[in-house]
C-alpha cells in the first residue's frame, strides 16, 4: 500500500478534496502537523490513530529526518498511512523531501494535492491573484529566513509591476520584505495585505500599502499562520 501525502487545504474542511476526505475516512493512521486545522482533524473518524509531528518555528518538535523515518516505520508496519499537511504538500510543505525519503525506502507514494493557502486565502477575501488588467503572473515566495536570519530572495527578479507576490511565512520579516521591495523599485503605494488564519474561524485581514502595512500589522498584533499578498490586485478587495 502506498503512503498518501495528503493536502489538507488552508483550514476550512469544506476545502478538502473528495479524495483527501475519502483517504482520511479509510486510513489506519494520520500523521499531521501544526498547520492542519482543528476543523479538518474533526472529520477524521475516532478509530483512526493520530500522530502529531507539529513544527514550530525555531523549535522543531520533530526534525524532518525523524518525520521521514516515522513515515517509513509506520508504512512498514503494514498500516495505511495518511501524511496530512496544511495546504498543498508540494508548496513549501516539504512534501518533496518526504516523497523522496519514502521512495528511497522502496515505499510507493501517492500525492493528493490540496488547495494551497495562497489560493484559499485570496479566494476567501476576494482577491483575484492574476486579474487580467492588473497582473500577468503570480509568484509564491518563502519569507522564511536562512540560519543566519537573512532572506534568500532575488529582489530585482520579483520586484516587478504586474506581478502579484504571495509570501508564505513572511510575517516575522514583514518590515524587511516591504522595505526591500520598495528599494528595488516597487512604489511604496503598492497595495498589500496580510491574511491571518485564512478560511478559518479566526480569519483576520489587514490591508495597507508597502509603506503602511508593517506598522498596521504591529498595531493589530497579527500572528501566524499568515500570508502576505503584494500587488495591485489587492486593491480589488473592496
Ligand atoms: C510551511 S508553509 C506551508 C504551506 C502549505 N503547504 C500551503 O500550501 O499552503 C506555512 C505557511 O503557509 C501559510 N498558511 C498556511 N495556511 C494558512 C492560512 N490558513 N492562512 C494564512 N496563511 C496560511 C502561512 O504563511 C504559513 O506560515
Amino acid at each position: 500500500v502506498p503512503v498518501f501525502l495528503v493536502g489538507a487545504g488552508p483550514g476550512d474542511p469544506d476545502l478538502l478534496t473528495l479524495k483527501a476526505y475519502r483517504i482520511l475516512q479509510s486510513c489506519d493512521v494520520v500523521i499531521y502537523d501544526r498547520l492542519v486545522s482543528d476543523a479538518v482533524l474533526a472529520v477524521i473518524p475516532d478509530a483512526v490513530e493520530r500522530i502529531f509531528v507539529g513544527k514550530e518555528k525555531d523549535r522543531h518538535l520533530l526534525p524532518q529526518a525523524e518525520i521521514n523515518q516515522l513515515l517509513i516505520a509506520q508504512a512498514r508496519l503494514g498500516k495505511q498511512v495518511a501524511r496530512l499537511k496544511g495546504g498543498d504538500p508540494f508548496i513549501f510543505g516539504r512534501g518533496g523531501e518526504e516523497m523522496l525519503a519514502l521512495r528511497e525506502a522502496g515505499i510507493p507514494v501517492t500525492v493528493i494535492p490540496g488547495i494551497t493557502s495562497a489560493s484559499g486565502c485570496a479566494a476567501s477575501i476576494g482577491i483575484p491573484l492574476t486579474h487580467r488588467e492588473l497582473a500577468d503572473s503570480v509568484q509564491f515566495i518563502t519569507g522564511h529566513s536562512r540560519q543566519d536570519g537573512t532572506l534568500e530572495i532575488d529582489w530585482p527578479r520579483i520586484a516587478t509591476p504586474r506581478t502579484t507576490l504571495v509570501f508564505y511565512m513572511g510575517l516575522s520579516h514583514l518590515a524587511a520584505i516591504c522595505t526591500a521591495l520598495t528599494q528595488h523599485g516597487l512604489s511604496p503605494d503598492t497595495p498589500a495585505c496580510i491574511i491571518q488564519e485564512g478560511t478559518r474561524p479566526g480569519e483576520r485581514v489587514c490591508t495597507g500599502t508597502l509603506a503602511t502595512l508593517p506598522g498596521l500589522a504591529v498595531e493589530q498584533a497579527l500572528t501566524p499562520p499568515a500570508l502576505l499578498v503584494v500587488g495591485s490586485v489587492v486593491g480589488l478587495r473592496e
